[in-house]
């Protein structure tokens, strides 16, 4: 599968498939020089894919940059823009990131910024990174809180290899399905059936390409997230206060923040596949509830998170299957939905 996202004025090419990591594929025309950063996870590959640049004639080295968010910071911002100095970086030379959401976040910010904008191409390492960082041309470091510096621009392309990604150990394989079941209830009802039918042994082959599609479509429609991006959020909302006060992944917390979505939909909009979501996590392994954690903390991060507004709390729900809606929701509703996932007073 291959799609186009633009902006109306960069075009971003995502490829996705079987053996496609190549340096055929990562390189832009024109090029001289390609900066490869890189997670010490896949630097083996990194190498290699560098190789097979010089093969072409192309300059290429590989930084290596700390494993995670610990790379997402100012200062490792600091050390490639040094690093790409040293190299003899022009603005016709290009960055390609290889790794998880970190690596792409990280490299996007990067190459948006030096020379104020260079080429950058990923490839996302991690399902995560494959179905939801790499894709949409959100990019970003940490100062402060998270993702608070960085900028919207699209790489100029995204490779996306399944045979990476079906050799993630079960936990990466689970961070990532928290996104694609997302993907799934909000906009792929493929997606939801694969995951029904085999659960964390989902063929990536049906379920990456669906979850890409649900993400480029909404992009598409509204790049700077001025309303529909909004349903990208859905389990975000208590999901990510959960993931801070609990201290628990990404992927985790979003499961749980779905169930309390799904909650809070069965009773507002009359929702009839709360049950179903809840099965389909279980079976892959995600938590659905979270105990001994504080209610007014939770209560407290949510009434601080920018998805609020001047009419009160803002959430994404479910109408129906497939069908999200962004509604006003209270705090009798809100406590239903901490109810749902264990988080009581
Ligand atoms: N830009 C966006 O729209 C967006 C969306 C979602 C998340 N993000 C960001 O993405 C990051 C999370 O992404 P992530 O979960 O991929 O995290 P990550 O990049 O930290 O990777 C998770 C772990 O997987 C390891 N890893 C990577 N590839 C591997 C492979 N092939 N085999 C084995 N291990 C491998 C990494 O070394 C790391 O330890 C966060 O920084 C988050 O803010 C961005
Ligand atoms: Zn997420």
């Amino acid at each position: 599968m291959a799609c186009e996202i633009t902006d109306g004025d960069r075009v971003s090419r995502i490829e996705v498939g079987r053996g496609c990591a190549t340096a055929g594929a990562l390189l832009l025309p024109g090029v001289t020089r390609a900066g490869i950063v890189a997670q010490p996870s896949v630097e083996n590959r990194a190498v290699e894919i560098a190789g097979a640049i010089k093969d072409r004639g192309v300059e290429s080295e590989v930084l290596v940059v700390p494993d995670g968010d610990s790379a997402k910071n100012l200062e490792t911002v600091e050390i490639a823009y040094e690093w790409l100095n040293a190299l003899g970086f022009t603005r016709g030379d290009m960055v390609i990131g290889v790794g998880g959401g970190a690596v792409t976040d990280f490299s996007g910010f990067v190459a948006a910024t030096y020379l104020r904008g260079v080429d950058v191409t990923y490839l996302p390492t991690t399902l995560l990174g494959a179905v939801d960082a790499s894709i949409g041309g959100k990019t970003g470091v940490n100062v402060g809180g998270k993702n608070l510096a960085g900028v919207f621009r699209h790489p100029a392309r995204v490779v996306v290899d399944l045979d990476i990604l079906e050799g993630l150990p079960v936990g990466l394989l689970q961070e990532g399905a928290a996104e694609t079941v997302k993907a799934g209830f909000i906009s792929s009802a493929p997606i939801i059936a694969e995951y029904e039918a085999n659960g964390l042994e989902a063929s990536l082959d049906v379920v990456v390409p669906a979850a890409i599609k649900v993400k480029v479509d909404t992009v598409q429609a509204d790049f700077t997230e001025r309303g529909l991006r909004a349903i990208l959020n859905y389990g975000h909302t208590i999901g990510h206060a959960v993931e801070i006060v609990a201290g628990i992944s990404h992927g985790e917390a979003v499961s749980i923040g779905m169930i309390a979505a799904g909650e809070i939909s069965a009773a507002l909009l009359g929702f009839k596949h709360a049950s179903r979501q809840k099965a389909i996590l279980e079976n892959i392994g995600l938590p659905v509830s979270i105990e001994g954690i504080d209610k007014a903390e939770v209560l407290e991060l949510m009434g601080r998170d920018k998805k609020r507004d001047s009419g009160g709390m803002r959430m994404v729900l479910l109408e129906d299957f497939t069908v999200p809606v962004v509604r006003h929701v209270g705090a009798d509703e809100i406590a239903l939905g901490l109810d749902a996932i264990g988080v009581v007073d």
